[in-house]
């Protein structure tokens, strides 16, 4: 191949693109990554992940000080008030920490950031605010952006998206919420914490779909406990802003009688579709399928020599961590290096309160396999620091192969949940079986011994219950 610009140039500088781009830089390969938001670090850190989390934490302090959960241990306040803005205000300085280191390791790495949005011009040419860039590899890393639903418009005023979610000005009296996945969860949690009334509405039979069926159940009890008006089996057919609100019009998924509800902001959050539009890849001969998703080989290449695709654009869950595992894989094939991902063991988590983590298979999938299965659960309201704590949602459930014993799925609801599902991870990717997370000694007390006693269940002897 002629002389490139380039040895490496990453399109899109989310978590899977940054993440290339910088382990392509340490590999020694000359590399370039293109953004086109002011900013790096991709919806994660822009409006993603971390916004989220910031609001999910800051609500969570204020639910804690305003319901009397502080005032039930001893620490009494005076009255407690919102500060809406200065919330929004750490939200955003987190943000523009963690966007700024981004440049700060690009710089040290000596990743050139490409300003602008990229277009394919050829398989190893893109052009960039007017200027060609060529290079022998090009990473596409462009993510996702909300699917739409068709008819209902998105201003961003009163119906809105995450990124309006994320950023309201004042507290909704009556949020209504369109899906209840992860982000309307999450969001809706934000909202219903500072006050207003949060009605989801879903289309499935039950919330959370992907998730283990015994856990979806669960979520759905605890979510209605706390305030959350769930309507499941039901679609919204209209939407309409009536001034400063907008009338919803619902109906059951399997058709039936129609009814309206009334509310000041209404979130859109049925799903992420693939960013594949808008990068000329017919130039290049990448051909997406019909939903925009690009297929690529366990090396993360697609069907074009030195086109590669990683993240949100590609197969898989969309989560920050599978697009960051596989920016370092296939920065690491491009080298010659043997960059693998374990697509089978990617935990996933749900950061409501409590929070809801997942590796592996469901007890469904499995079943539907025909895998034969033992299961072993245990309930935080034996756990002793959960009980210590007054945290006692949520159980653990261990998932093991009835032949081998090896561990094939966790699924845990508990406030610690996210914490927990690393350890689990981490059996799983070294094969381990239930026994030997039942032999592993844990630390007392800790939420951490409940995935103990759920492994120690799977063979049917817990201590604890
Ligand atoms: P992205 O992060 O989407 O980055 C792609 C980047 O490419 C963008 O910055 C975009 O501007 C840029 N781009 C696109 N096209 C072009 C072009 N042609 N030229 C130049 N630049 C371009 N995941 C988790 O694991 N944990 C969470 O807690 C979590 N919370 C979330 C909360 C919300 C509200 C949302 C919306 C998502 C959340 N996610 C979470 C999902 C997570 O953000 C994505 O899975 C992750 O960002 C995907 O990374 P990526 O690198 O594939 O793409
Ligand atoms: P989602 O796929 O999690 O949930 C969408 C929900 O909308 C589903 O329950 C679906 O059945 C329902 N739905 C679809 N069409 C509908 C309709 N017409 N009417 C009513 N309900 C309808 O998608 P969501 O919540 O938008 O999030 C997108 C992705 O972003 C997630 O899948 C996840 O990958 C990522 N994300 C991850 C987070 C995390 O890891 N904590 C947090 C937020 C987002």
């Amino acid at each position: 191949m002629a002389e490139t610009d380039f040895d490496v140039i990453v399109i899109g500088s989310g978590p899977g693109g940054y993440v290339a781009a910088i382990r392509a830089a340490q590999l020694g390969l000359k590399t370039a990554c293109v953004e086109s938001r002011e900013t790096l670090g991709g919806t994660c850190l822009n409006v993603g992940c971390i916004p989220s989390k910031a609001l999910l934490h800051a609500s969570e302090l204020f639910e804690e000080a305003n319901h009397g959960t502080l005032a039930k241990f001893g620490v009494k306040l005076g009255s407690v008030e919102l500060d809406l803005d200065t919330m929004h205000g750490e939200k955003a300085k987190a943000v523009k920490e963690l966007t700024g280191g981004i440049a700060m390791l690009f710089k040290k790495n000596k990743v050139e950031w490409l300003k602008g949005h990229a277009a394919f011009t050829g398989a190893n040419s893109i052009d960039v605010a007017g200027k060609a860039y060529t290079a022998k590899n090009i990473i596409i890393a462009t993510g996702s952006s909300v699917t739409p639903l068709p008819g209902v418009e998105i201003d961003n005023e009163v119906v809105i998206d995450s990124t309006g979610a994320l950023a309201l000005p004042k507290v909704p009296k009556h949020l209504v919420v369109i899906g209840g996945g992860v982000i309307g969860l999450e969001l809706g949690s934000v909202w219903r914490r500072l006050g207003a009334q949060v009605t989801v509405v879903e289309f499935l039979a039950e919330i959370l779909p992907g998730m283990d069926g015994e856990v979806r159940k669960e979520a759905r009890k605890i979510f209605k406990k706390q305030g959350f008006d769930i309507k499941t089996s039901t679609k919204v057919t209209k939407v309409v802003r009536n001034g400063a609100g907008a009338t919803i019009t619902i109906e059951p998924s399997a058709g039936g009688s129609a009814e309206t509800i009334e509310a000041d902001a209404v979130l859109v959050s049925i799903g992420r579709r693939p960013n594949t539009d808008g990068l000329a890849l017919e130039k290049a001969g990448v051909r997406p399928d019909n939903r925009g998703v690009i297929e690529v080989d366990h090396s993360f290449r697609t069907k074009v020599p030195g086109i590669w695709a990683i993240g949100d654009v590609t197969p898989g869950p969309m989560l920050a961590h599978k697009a960051e595992d596989e920016g370092i894989a296939v920065a690491e094939n491009i080298a010659g290096q043997t960059g693998i991902v374990n697509h089978d063991v990617i935990p996933s988590v749900v950061y409501t309160h409590p929070e809801i983590a997942s590796v592996g298979k469901t007890e469904e999938e499995l079943k539907e396999a025909g895998t034969a299965v033992k299961v072993g659960k245990f309930p935080f309201l034996a756990n002793s620091r959960a009980k210590t704590n007054r945290d006692t949602d949520g159980f653990v459930k261990v998932i093991a192969d009835a032949r081998t014993d090896r561990v094939l799925g966790v699924h845990i609801i508990s406030s610690l949940a996210g914490t927990m599902i690393a350890q689990a991870a981490q059996a799983m990717e070294f094969g381990a079986t239930s026994e030997d997370i039942a032999y592993t000694c844990h630390a007392h007390p800790t939420h951490s011994e409940a995935l103990k006693e759920a492994a120690m269940a799977v063979t049917g002897l817990p201590i604890h219950i």
